[in-house]
């Protein structure tokens, strides 16, 4: 940098210097691009001061910022579908390795999930600080309110489709968490049956739906994966559930849920199919023993989604770009729409 350059930036003010580097060293600069960060990503105000300290501690730059709320679970909930191209084309295929063997890969995942519903039940659901169980008193209409545009989503994506929705009696929603899009299927459905492998939001699910007067919502827990034999159904919903599963576990309870629709029926479900650098080897999964209490987040490629829907005779109506799984280049989260011939 020559000498005609350095001086100007060496006597700059401070806080243009900041700006000029994208870092926002003023707090309560700071405190105001993280409180504009809420009203501007989530239509709302923050909850107190404290929320937005704790931010503010921890987010330093504009870019900081604007990633934290855009790759929260509250926006994305909020903008659904999101607008942006999550790949050139360019990208590799994956590597990714099929069992079928699937016993202690489910066992693993059962356990995970069992702990995070005896833990954080809400924020497990969807990963926002408001949704923790200190919070969550306060937080809960939004919450359950969340699920009912869910599933206008599905509505307007059946009608969009030329489906009337109106045709269907019975459903099975395949992971449905403490209840918070089972309700709002319970209303628009004769019959709803709702899956789960975790006992512990089971049961937050079942007081919910307790509580809403809905009588025509049953309850299953699954314990292992011969428990995956889904009976006939009108329509089979999931949202943020495959994801969580390994790619032999999530081809295994697709064909499950493709298999249960009776003729006309439609699935409409989520799932992650491509992320960059994405791969999956058996045994380095068995064996490997970090982070394994976590969240995990998988990948099943579209073309395993095609051959599985082509194997159960069924037709692929649409496949929706969603941004559950984020918004990172190179990572694509689709909701299909399926339908059985
Ligand atoms: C992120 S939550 C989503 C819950 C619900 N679908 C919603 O959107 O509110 C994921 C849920 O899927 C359940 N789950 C994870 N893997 C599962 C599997 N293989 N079979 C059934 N449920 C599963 C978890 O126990 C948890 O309740």
């Amino acid at each position: 940098m020559t000498l005609a350059l350095l001086i100007p930036i060496i006597f700059m003010p401070k806080k243009l210097l900041s700006i000029w580097k994208k870092n926002i060293v003023d707090e309560d600069e700071l405190n105001a691009a993280v409180t504009w960060a809420y009203r501007l990503f989530l239509d709302r105000e923050p909850e107190n001061n404290y929320v937005v300290e704790e931010k503010r501690k921890k987010l330093l730059t504009t870019r900081e910022i604007r990633t934290e709320f855009l790759s929260s679970e509250e926006y994305k909930s909020k903008n659904q579908p999101l607008c942006h191209l999550p790949m050139s084309g360019n990208e590799p295929p994956l590597s990714i390795e099929f069992t079928s063997d699937l016993r202690e890969i489910f066992a693993h995942i059962k356990t995970v999930w069992e702990k995070l519903g005896k833990t954080e039940p809400y924020w497990s659901v969807l990963t926002c600080e408001r949704f923790k169980s200190e919070d969550i008193t306060s937080n809960q209409d939004d919450f359950y309110s969340s699920g009912k545009e869910n599933v206008e989503t599905f509505f307007a994506t059946l009608l969009r489709n030329g489906i009337k929705p109106a045709d269907y009696e019975t459903c099975i929603e395949y992971g449905c968490g403490v209840g918070r899009i089972t309700a709002a299927l319970a209303n628009k459905f004769s019959k709803v049956t709702a899956y789960d492998i975790s006992s512990s939001h089971l049961r937050i699910a079942r007081e919910y739906i307790s509580q809403s007067n809905l009588k025509n919502v049953e309850f299953v827990l699954l314990s292992s994966p011969e428990d995956i034999r889904l009976p006939k159904t009108d329509v089979v919903y999931s949202v943020i559930v495959l994801q969580h599963n390994p790619p032999p576990i999530i081809q295994f309870i697709i064909r499950a849920m493709l298999r249960a629709l009776n003729s006309g029926g439609v699935a409409f479900f989520q799932v992650p199919t491509y992320r960059l650098g994405y791969r999956f080897s058996l045994r380095e999964y068995l064996s490997s023993d970090i982070k394994r209490e976590d969240m995990e987040m998988h990948v099943l490629p579209q073309k395993e989604i095609f051959r599985i829907a082509d194997e159960e005779d069924c037709r692929i109506i649409e496949v929706l770009e969603d941004g559950w799984a984020g918004i990172a280049h190179g990572e694509r989260s689709n909701t299909f729409l399926i339908q059985k011939r």
